[in-house]
């Protein structure tokens, strides 16, 4: 341990935190709200690792004054959320439900009296349950119905919201919701789940003129991707491979499209006959020009080769030396963050870059001093800012850092299990208690300088 260095982060640099609709607001059927797939899906038996479903979740739909009141007196004033389809076009189709509409424009409304603001998400996995029922993202309708909710949403709220993203993680929709089945719509089929993927990206190249129509001028927009650092177990030729493969799948597929209209040589040799089909004009609607990438970011993998593995013949090496979160074996590496910022920022013309989500489950509780003590949170979250800073000196282009998440909520398939809030919440009461990780990350915020 030397002597704390102290890192400047550049004027204007967005300190927040981020959140989705299903995992907070709660209220699943009122003012018009129509079923998700989620819905659905939580209330199946043996979905929920707890049991529990997001119907009450953080009560947010009611209790929006006051948390943003929250984040404002923590200085946070940089907050992402999303905005659930089913609230805004209940049957997947036809007219918007303008009780749903008004809903989100109180709620920006609210984050700008509290001078926060607004960074919206257009699809956080709360597939309207109709759209489900004809094939959902594996029919390619589904991205036209999607054009049309942004298209309302963005008519009524263009000129409030200056920041969009139109998908969050399209890997983990595709892949945890069609070929592994642990989120909804709960299918096991790799086909199914490229097919997926393919009208996800689809649906984004389609909305980013749309977005742009109905915006103020300066508007910007962006996608979200969930991207991994990987590295190879060894220096075999078949582990590299393999390491490649993984990569592939997860990190090229959703950049390449986007950024350079073509889906990857190596992965559509491996795919073959499950590969998407792609349309005549496709590959040119989803490299729409955009205005920033958001990445999320939680862990580095090791792989190494194994013909018996999954459909990429890959198996994950679990390091014993090296530090895990408590979820799915995820290593924690701020250098994994590092090097993957300081990558995609070569590999793809240096876009603008925002981590839109990192972030670590801890066993929090409120202890008998009626507060919440999660140093190992605060040293994670330092590291993984401090990768953030040396990205930027090595010639990324980062310009906010959000925490997943302002508070502990419904994390999907495993339920209350999980926290990873900066605000402890109470699931029976709703009551707030900032942990110490809220007090240290709001400092950071209001200084724009980190102590580390
Ligand atoms: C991401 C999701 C987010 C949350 C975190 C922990 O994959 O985007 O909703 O569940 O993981």
């Amino acid at each position: 341990m030397g002597t704390p260095r102290v890192l400047e982060f550049p004027q204007g640099f967005a300190w927040g935190t981020a959140t989705a609709a299903y995992q907070i607001e709660g209220a699943v059927a009122e003012d018009g709200r129509g079923p998700s797939i989620w819905d659905t899906f939580a209330r199946q038996p043996g979905r929920i690792l707890d049991g529990t479903t997001g119907e009450a979740a953080c009560d947010h739909f009611h209790r929006y004054p006051d948390d943003f009141r929250l984040m404002k007196d923590l200085g946070l004033r940089h907050y992402r959320f999303s905005i659930a389809w089913p609230r805004v076009v209940p049957a997947g189709s036809g007219k918007p439900n303008s009780k749903g509409l008004d809903f989100y424009e109180r709620l920006v409304d609210s984050m700008r009296e509290n001078g926060i603001e607004p960074y919206a998400t257009l699809y956080h996995w709360d597939l309207p349950l109709p759209l489900q029922e004809t094939g959902g993202w594996t029919n390619r309708a589904t991205a036209d119905r999607f054009v049309e909710y942004v298209d309302a949403v963005t008519r009524r709220l263009g000129k409030k919201i200056h920041r969009w993203m139109t998908h969050n993680e399209p890997w983990v929709v595709a892949f945890v919701g069609h070929l592994y089945g642990a989120h909804a719509p709960g299918l096991t089929d790799l086909r199914t789940a490229l097919a997926a993927a393919h009208t996800i990206l689809l649906s984004h190249g389609k909305a980013v003129p749309v977005i742009r129509a109905n915006g103020a001028p300066g508007t910007s927009v962006g996608i979200v991707h969930n991207l991994e650092w990987i590295e190879p177990a060894s220096r075999r030729e078949e582990d590299r491979a393999a390491a490649a493969r993984h990569d592939g799948a997860f990190n090229r597929w959703f950049l390449d499209p986007v950024f350079r209209g073509s889906y990857p040589a190596d992965m559509l040799a491996w795919y073959g006959k499950n590969a998407p089909e792609v349309q005549q004009g496709d590959l040119a609607t989803i490299k729409a020009p955009i205005d920033f990438l958001g990445v999320n970011y939680y862990t580095r993998r090791t792989i190494a080769h194994d013909p018996t593995g999954d459909f990429l013949h890959v198996r994950r090496v679990s390091l014993p030396f090296v530090p895990h979160a408590d979820y799915e074996e995820w290593e924690v590496s701020p250098e994994g963050l590092y090097r993957l910022l300081v990558r995609v920022s070569e590999d793809y013309g240096r876009p603008p870059l925002y981590v839109t989500e990192n972030g670590t489950p801890l066993p929090d509780v409120i202890g008998p001093d009626g507060a919440c003590h999660d140093p190992v949170r605060i040293d994670y979250l330092g590291r993984h800012a401090a990768a953030i800073w040396q990205a930027n000196q090595d010639g990324a282009d980062v310009r906010g850092y959000f925490v997943w998440s302002i508070m502990d909520n419904f994390e999907w398939n495993l339920g209350f299990t999980k926290r990873f809030g900066l605000v402890h919440v109470d699931c029976s009461t709703q009551r707030r208690t900032v942990k110490d990780s809220g007090r240290w990350f709001s400092a950071v915020a209001r200084e724009n300088r980190l102590s580390i």
